[in-house]
């Protein structure tokens, strides 16, 4: 089963749940499978790396704070997102600020507040040295180099993306921060995201130790930390292929890259792996009809909280979000709804054709896998509706 790595919650524990939130809808995210998605995950990385979490996954700060001992770093995208991280005991030196394009601001605020940036162009190697300069820091520079993302399964064809410097600019980029107050302490490899194949994970992350092994080798640098992504999917939809857990357990050895007095710390990077099964989204029923031959659910929960359930981006083969109805009066009796949202789009269809038991105006569904990727991922100013609550338990 596709999604049997979600959280599911009991029908009194959803009943409390809403209670405890003063109604829905509301994403509610769980501190226990937060914790074993925390182990899961670090028995699939790389043995003995660093495991980061990234916040663009999920930003809520009870859900950073409930990672912040379960994770060695965090990966920050926005200084808002910087500041989370850091609001929740993380030291700055265990927080790396990425993206493929900063402003002079954001490497100010990055630099002001000892964190390291990725470098993602020559040019912005050199905004990193001029603001370190202004600033009368020592910046730490994580050099990010450009990584097609590889095709799904091993036989598929890499894609190109704009993340990153290629190989060519590499020695422009080592010109430019050694003559700076901008230290090069590491690399950064990003490769994708959403893979299941062990074999596809392993053999990217083998690549980027072997690429940066030979780039510390041929330029003479010893790194603090070679990023090499993450890339593990969060099976949500009923036809998502499930992680191979067992595969990346199983793996063997990973090349070595020379570090200071030691090979470099290895960073495995990831967002939607450890907070997508731990989250759930609660909605109550608003109406019920029939059109044509079709059954019809509509909620008080929409695109606009969970964009990634919309038709925009899944449906038309992804396969549907496991829903249920909490305290269904005839749980066996099934027949097929189409679960819709409260907003004036076509688009807004939480889920096609799933199989519900009968439901009533104020029944609850859970909708359960969604932790990531939800509430500042969707359009939520969309017909300036109240946005969803989020809670922690
Ligand atoms: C640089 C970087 N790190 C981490 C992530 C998190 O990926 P995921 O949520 O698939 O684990 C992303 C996703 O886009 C990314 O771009």
């Amino acid at each position: 089963m596709a999604n049997n790595e979600a959280t599911e919650l009991t029908d009194d524990e959803a009943r409390l749940l809403v209670h405890r939130a003063g109604g829905t809808p509301v994403y509610v995210y769980s501190r226990e499978a937060l914790r074993a998605a925390a182990r899961r995950v670090r028995a699939a990385s790389v043995p003995g790396a660093a495991v980061y979490y990234s916040l663009k996954a999920n930003p809520h700060p009870g859900v950073v704070a409930a990672l912040a001992p379960l994770v060695d770093g965090f990966d920050v995208c926005s200084t808002a997102e910087m500041e989370t991280a850091l609001n929740a005991g993380t030291p700055p030196r265990d927080i790396l600020f990425t993206g493929p394009a900063k402003s002079w601001a954001e490497a100010a605020s990055a630099l002001a507040a000892g964190i390291a940036v990725t470098v993602e162009s020559p040019a912005q190697a050199r905004l990193f040295a001029e603001v370190a300069g202004r600033l009368g820091v020592t910046g730490r520079a994580v050099v990010r180099l450009n990584t097609p993302y590889p095709g799904r399964t091993p036989d598929a064809a890499p894609s190109p993306n704009q993340f990153g410097i290629p190989d060519e600019d590499f020695a422009e980029v080592v010109e430019v921060l050694r003559g700076s107050p901008m230290a090069l302490t590491g690399l950064h490899m990003f490769w994708g995201s959403q893979y299941s194949d062990a074999g596809v994970i392993r053999a990217a992350r083998i690549t980027a130790l072997e690429r940066a092994r030979k780039l510390a080798e041929r330029y003479g640098l010893a790194f603090e930390l070679v990023s090499v992504g993450g890339g593990i999917a969060m099976p949500w939809c009923d036809r998502d292929a499930p992680v191979d857990w067992d595969g990346l357990r199983a793996v063997g050895e990973y090349p070595e890259v020379p570090g200071e007095g030691g090979p470099a710390t290895v960073v495995c990077e990831y967002g939607r792996s450890l907070v997508g099964p731990a989250g759930s989204l609660l909605a109550t029923v608003l109406d019920t009809k029939t059109v044509g031959d079709r059954r019809y659910v509509l909620v008080d929960a929409g695109m606009n909280h969970m964009m990634i359930a919309s038709r925009l981006v899944a449906g038309a083969g992804r396969g549907e979000p496991s829903v249920r109805v909490v305290g269904a009066r005839n749980p066996d009796e099934l027949s097929p709804a189409y679960v819709t949202g409260p907003l004036c789009s076509q688009l807004d269809v939480l889920a096609e054709n799933v199989l519900l038991p009968a439901v009533e105006v104020g029944d609850t569904l859970v909708f359960s896998g969604v932790g990531a990727y939800g509430p500042t991922f969707s359009p939520s100013g969309f017909l300036s509706r109240d946005k969803v609550g989020e809670i922690v338990h």
